[in-house]
């Protein structure tokens, strides 16, 4: 449990240019429950009902004093009909009813299976800098990558690679991409491991 609460972030991290984007690219609308898993002040919550018109969003912050203040904010926009904020870790959370997720967060050797598992079929799930590793996105627009579930999974490791870089690449081109990014701090031991498991390289 509360895995990254040692590396919080800021309570804000997405522009609303970006939120924009990453609900446009996951095709968000009024069909949709919207889930925001680490939701900080819930910013993107918001902009998923007023200016999507998604049915209903869920926040999910482990933070008391920030899920405290996304609240506060849901109810002084008039908004508590259709956002809900919940304060728990996202990892233990029940997720069935989320047709888009988002998460900022990268990922983690237990991800994709919980994900398989517990998604319904037909959501889009969108990832910030890199898709799970080995599923191929339906929709890219960097730094967001859409995944359609259920997951499409490949074991062609530069098919995979020429999706998340826009060209073809090797895997140690990659590593130097993703070692040179500037914004994107991942935990390089975590993803060897994933590559490992998924490519064999
Ligand atoms: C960088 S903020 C992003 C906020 C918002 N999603 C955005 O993009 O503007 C990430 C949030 O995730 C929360 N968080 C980290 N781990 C979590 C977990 N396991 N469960 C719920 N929230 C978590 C942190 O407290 C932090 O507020």
């Amino acid at each position: 449990m509360a895995r990254i609460m040692q590396h919080l972030g800021p309570e804000d991290y997405q522009s609303k240019r970006h939120i924009r984007k990453l609900l446009r690219l996951a095709g968000a609308s009024k069909r949709d429950v919207f889930f925001d898993l680490g939701c900080g002040r819930g910013q993107l919550c918001v902009v998923a009902v007023v200016e999507f018109g998604v049915k209903k969003a869920v926040g999910i912050e482990l933070h008391k004093g920030r899920a405290e203040k996304a609240a506060s904010e849901v109810q002084r926009l008039g908004l508590s009909d259709r956002i809900e904020i919940w304060n728990e870790d996202y990892t233990e959370s029940d997720l069935h009813e989320a047709t888009v997720l988002y998460c900022g967060h990268s990922e983690e050797v237990e991800d994709l299976e919980r994900y398989e598992n517990e998604l319904r079929s037909g959501s889009r799930f969108v990832s910030l800098f890199l898709p799970f590793v080995g599923v191929v996105p339906s929709a890219v627009d960097y730094p967001f990558y859409v995944m359609d579930v259920p997951f499409r999974n490949t074991g062609d490791v530069s098919a995979w690679i020429s999706k998340v870089l826009s060209r073809k690449a090797s895997v140690g081109e990659l590593y130097e991409e993703l070692d040179t990014d500037r914004e994107y701090r991942y935990d390089k031991r975590v993803f060897r491991r994933l590559m490992k498991q998924r490519f064999g390289v």
